[in-house]
């Protein structure tokens, strides 16, 4: 099976976890029958610098005719607030990525990294988000003036039909009992669209439960009894509120991963942390979320949850034999970012082999 991946390495510490993903997945083309082509599609503040854009038309070509894309992180501390980020935007509306799912999902053995107490942890913590990527208030229709301001939130049908029947059909495949909505149906009229049509698809669904949760008691709820959540649908920019509450709670940013999803099309999986210029070029980022992203690829753009267990197996077990920096354990190994990229690979190599 051969697929083409487009590589945006980007800035500061994303061509480090990046490697680290492009190894998974060399390691999933010498053992099975997958085999990838890798294509450079260069996006960010370093050629923005270069070039004048952040996302050259060369690079959105190539990711338009490759069947996914990993994406490390962009932007620079020298350069304005955005001036790299948009890129990101300009994929995710270019390809119509209306999907961005987010699982939060803390590993039993980073329980103590987790920053609640172990009774509001209760049985574990594997939620998955599943945010509107595409409409409501993040599409940038409004004005800015001196002395007022406007933000259009704005949904449509169809938009919140298919983000809401994604997340049914995650939660039937999942073997989910509960799907939970997130919204402001007291206020909001997007809201109470959202609502009806919510109701309305659930009926397609009878074996799960569902739930309508205000965005503000959703955010209590999340610390107080995350375990009572499996999947949560929700709209842009709830989604990208809760979701970073989510990734609070699985030990570090450095583990959090996420796909940017039209199902069927070209798809864009990256970490959900920046580029980190902190840490950048000093080789101990955490290469777990971008790890975990090309898990998530297997499951969403290849159909292979296969290959997908076998990677959060893999990093699981990886987990109890050393650590970056960021989820380090005194009676652990600490590692660079290429030695716990090393280390997962050589646990997938001895699965993938069996
Ligand atoms: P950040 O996520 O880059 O870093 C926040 C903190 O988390 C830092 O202390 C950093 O060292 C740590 N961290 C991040 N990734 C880590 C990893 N893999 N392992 C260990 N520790 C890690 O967020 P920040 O500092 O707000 O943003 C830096 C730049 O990244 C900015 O230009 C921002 O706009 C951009 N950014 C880009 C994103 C993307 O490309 N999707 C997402 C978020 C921010
Ligand atoms: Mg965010």
């Amino acid at each position: 099976m051969k697929k083409i991946i487009a590589i945006t390495r980007g800035d500061g510490c994303g061509p480090e976890v990046v490697n680290e993903g492009i190894k998974i997945l060399k390691i999933v083309s010498e053992f099975t029958d997958y085999d990838f082509e890798f294509k450079d599609a260069p996006a960010g503040g370093e050629v923005w610098k270069q070039y004048g854009t952040n996302l050259p038309e060369k690079s959105f070509e190539t990711i338009k005719k490759s069947d996914t894309l990993l994406f490390g992180a962009i932007g620079l501390p020298d350069l304005p607030p955005g001036v790299a980020e948009s890129a990101i935007m300009k994929i995710r509306q270019g390809l119509d990525l209306y999907v961005n799912l987010r699982p939060a999902k803390l590993y039993d053995v980073l329980r103590e990294k987790c920053p609640l107490k172990s009774e509001f942890i209760g049985s574990g913590i594997d939620i998955t988000f599943v945010r509107e990527n595409t409409e409501g208030l993040y599409k940038n229709v409004g004005s800015l003036g001196e002395d007022s301001a406007e933000n259009l939130m704005f949904y449509t049908r169809d938009g919140c039909e298919r983000i809401i029947k994604f997340a049914f059909e995650f939660a039937k495949k999942r073997n989910h009992k509960i799907v939970t909505s997130v919204d402001k149906a007291n206020l909001l009229n997007t809201s109470k669209l959202w609502r009806k049509i919510f109701h309305e698809m659930s009926g397609n669904y009878s074996n799960i439960e569902t739930e309508d949760i205000y965005i503000d008691a959703f955010t209590q709820w999340l610390i107080r009894a995350p375990h009572r959540f499996q999947t949560v649908v929700t709209g842009n920019m709830f989604g990208d509120i809760i979701s970073d509450e989510g990734a609070f709670l699985i030990g570090s940013l450095g583990m959090g991963s996420s796909g940017n999803i039209h199902p069927g099309k070209v798809s864009m999986y990256e970490p959900i942390h920046g580029s980190a210029p902190d840490i950048a070029g000093k080789g101990i980022a955490n290469p777990i979320g971008t790890i975990l992203s090309v898990k998530i690829m297997f499951e969403e753009s290849f159909n292979s949850s296969e290959i997908g267990n076998e990677i959060d197996h893999a990093v699981e077990e990886a987990l109890q034999e050393g650590r970056t920096v960021d989820i380090k354990s005194k009676s652990l190994e600490t590692l660079s970012t290429m030695e716990m990229g090393d280390l997962i690979a050589n646990k997938l190599k001895s699965k993938l082999k069996a």
